[in-house]
């Protein structure tokens, strides 16, 4: 079992970065306990983060074939982008949209996501946490696919 993790912009400065908002763990923090969590279920995970739209869309199109689900947190890309949405409808690797905050309870502009339709399902307002939560999804996912 592959499980693609996928990180967008900004949120590589996660710690320092609006820590009322986000809190204070750190992305590499975030990682330890994915992986940590991962070896425990017997799964494998690839873990990545940019601030660049086109690589998150490179990436994710080349998840076929490769990873059994993807966990996308797109961050600010989630409102804006429709190639993402696109190539995750394209490759049609199951994913599971992530977020640190509840975007339905902040600004506006935060409570649409291009992505959410295309997705299997999302996850929000759980801080670190929803990575986990994330990644409890896609194993469901993945297993219930198998039978
Ligand atoms: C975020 C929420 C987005 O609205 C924001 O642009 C981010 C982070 C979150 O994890 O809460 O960068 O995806």
């Amino acid at each position: 079992m592959k499980i693609l993790f996928l990180n967008g912009p900004n949120l590589n400065l996660l710690g320092t970065r609006e820590p009322q908002v986000y809190g204070k763990t750190t992305l590499a923090d975030i990682e330890g306990s994915v992986r940590k969590q991962a070896t425990l279920k017997g799964t494998s995970v690839d873990f990545r983060q940019t601030n660049l739209e086109g690589e998150l869309v490179s990436w994710v199109q080349a998840a076929k074939g490769n990873f059994d689900a993807i966990v996308l947190n797109a961050a600010a890309y989630t409102h804006t982008s429709i190639a993402l949405r696109d190539a995750i409808s394209a490759t049609g690797v199951p994913t599971i949209e992530i977020h640190l905050s509840n975007i339905h309870a902040r600004e506006k502009f935060r409570h649409k996501s291009l992505i959410a339709g295309v997705c299997r399902g999302q996850i929000a307002g759980f801080g670190a946490n929803s990575y986990i939560l994330g990644l409890e999804a896609a194993i469901n996912i993945i297993e219930a696919a198998k039978k």
